[in-house]
């Protein structure tokens, strides 16, 4: 059953049509790859999922609930928008935490902000204690149960992108979203951020993934779409798009990766 539904998605900035009419959907549990070269709009794609940009046209269901429809202006409030946000987590490439905190702070900030426009402020130490615990069971899952007082400038680029996953998954998303995860990493640390990646896809976490690890997306992804300018050229089993590719843009898109392994 699709968790996620995008129905005719288009975006332009100025005279730039960056999406022009994306479809699909991702069933709950499932991992979808999005792979296509630079420019062709999946992180713009993302963002509008996410809605840091709001869609010129175009429907988007979580849990067949409209969460964005270009055409009802009543979805479109921004108390709205910001409820239906925390559908998604999001990771980005370039890490984003917060330098001035801690690792714990990068994790909880959200949570607690959260819980204090909540109604049950009563209760608020038992909520603060129930926080840092999950916060503390995240760390563990991505092997940083070590790192929780410290800042970001004193972990690597691997540690940092597992904190920031850490964080997506605080506030318990619906559907966890990357883009490009590993592609600001340099090679002897992108294995441990795609191995906690591969973990989540094992535990059935619900993951949209933008990446040009082809090898990874091949093994992990239950489905992938191939994008190019602003469309969907491709999608199927990473069997048909990665190994075996029907049309002659995914082939040349491809070819540029024959050398992995
Ligand atoms: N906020 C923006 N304003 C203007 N142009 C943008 C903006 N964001 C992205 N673009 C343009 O949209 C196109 C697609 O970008 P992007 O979604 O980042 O592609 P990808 O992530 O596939 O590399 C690019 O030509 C980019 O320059
Ligand atoms: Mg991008």
């Amino acid at each position: 059953m699709p968790i996620l539904q995008v129905e005719n998605i288009y975006k332009e900035f100025g005279k730039l049509e960056v999406l022009k009419g994306i479809s699909f959907s991702l069933d709950k549990g499932k991992t979808l790859a999005i792979i296509g070269s630079s420019g062709s709009g999946k992180t713009t794609l993302l963002r509008c999922l996410n809605l840091l940009e709001r869609p010129d046209q175009g429907i988007i269901c979580v849990n067949h609930e409209i969460i964005f429809d270009a055409e009802d202006k009543a979805v479109q409030r921004e108390a709205q928008i910001r409820k239906n946000r925390l559908n998604f987590g999001l990771v980005f490439q370039s890490f984003n935490l917060f330098a001035q905190y801690t690792v714990l702070k990068n994790i909880t900030l959200a949570s607690e902000l959260l819980a204090m426009g909540e109604k049950n402020r009563g209760k608020s130490s038992a909520v603060h204690q129930r926080i840092k615990e999950e916060a503390y069971e995240l760390l563990a899952q991505m092997g940083l149960s070590d790192k929780a007082d410290a800042y970001p400038h004193m972990l690597s680029g691997g540690q940092q992108q597992r904190v920031a996953i850490a964080r997506a998954l605080a506030l318990k998303p619906q559907i966890l979203c990357f883009d490009e995860p590993t592609s600001a990493l340099d090679p002897e640390l992108t294995g441990e951020v795609l191995r906690v990646v591969r973990e989540l896809a094992d535990k059935k976490t619900t993951m949209l993934i933008v990446t040009h690890e082809m090898a990874f997306a091949r093994d992990v992804a239950d489905h992938v779409i191939f994008m190019d300018e602003g469309l969907i050229v491709e999608e199927g089993t990473p069997a048909q798009v990665i190994t075996s590719p029907r049309e002659e843009r995914t082939r040349q898109f491809l070819s540029r990766f024959s050398n992995e392994p």
